[in-house]
């Protein structure tokens, strides 16, 4: 089995510098090191959204993807693991990252590991999860590993709570999950340029 994986992580974040990019670096820093510890090395491919939001409103209306989009759906398409991560807007995930996911096309997500994260000034939204951006992926077909990762503003200097633990091990817990799920499966592409080519062993049927 190949020893290396593609990992995309998206963050809608809007303000520089971003509470939501910060948590989709802590959640890919922790999938990276799961991966590594399972003998993985996962090159990393991060997006902010906010970069990509006119062209995302273009190709709304015109239903084609060009130049910075269509890349990073290109990349998309071919990662063996992705980490998305909104803020809240009003009790959901953003319009921005709604639409681009409106963009990405309905089968490219289909049986990919996904982790889900969001970041909210309260923590009273933290279900937006479950009620909204599980369904969304689930809708896709997406494979969306157990724990998903919401840290509002207190999060960040808690220690957490009587029911909540504190937002690293909420971390750690859902980057191991997504890297157990990126690992039992072979890349979804080859990473490397020789990658494809099969082995003489193969091919004698050894
Ligand atoms: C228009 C708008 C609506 C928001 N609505 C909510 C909300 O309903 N619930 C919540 O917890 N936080 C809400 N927030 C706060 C943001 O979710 C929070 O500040 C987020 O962490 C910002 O992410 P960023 O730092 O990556 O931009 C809202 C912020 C804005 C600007």
């Amino acid at each position: 089995m190949s020893t290396e994986r593609t990992l995309v992580v998206l963050s809608a974040g809007l303000s520089q510098p971003s509470s939501t990019r910060l948590l989709a670096d802590r959640l890919a820093d922790a999938t990276v090191a799961e991966l590594a510890a399972r003998g993985i090395t996962a090159h990393v491919h991060t997006v902010e959204l906010r970069d990509l939001a006119h062209e995302v409103v273009n190709t709304t209306l015109t239903g084609f993807a060009s130049g910075a989009l269509g890349e990073t759906l290109a990349k998309v398409a071919a990662a063996d693991g992705l980490i998305a991560v909104t803020p809240v807007f009003s009790a959901s995930y953003s319009g921005l990252f709604k639409s681009f996911v409106d963009v990405v096309d309905k089968d490219a997500l289909a049986g990919m590991p996904v982790l889900l994260g969001a970041t909210g000034g309260t923590g009273r939204h933290s279900l937006v999860l479950e009620f909204a951006l599980r369904p969304l992926f689930s809708y896709l077909h997406a494979d969306v590993v157990g724990t998903g990762v919401f840290a509002a503003t207190d999060d960040w200097s808690d220690g957490g709570g009587d029911d909540v633990k504190p937002l690293p091990d909420r971390i750690r817990r859902a980057g191991r999950e997504l890297a157990e799920t990126m690992a039992e499966r072979e890349p979804a592409q080859p990473v490397g340029l020789y990658d494809a080519v099969p082995s003489f062993e193969d091919l004698l049927g050894g």
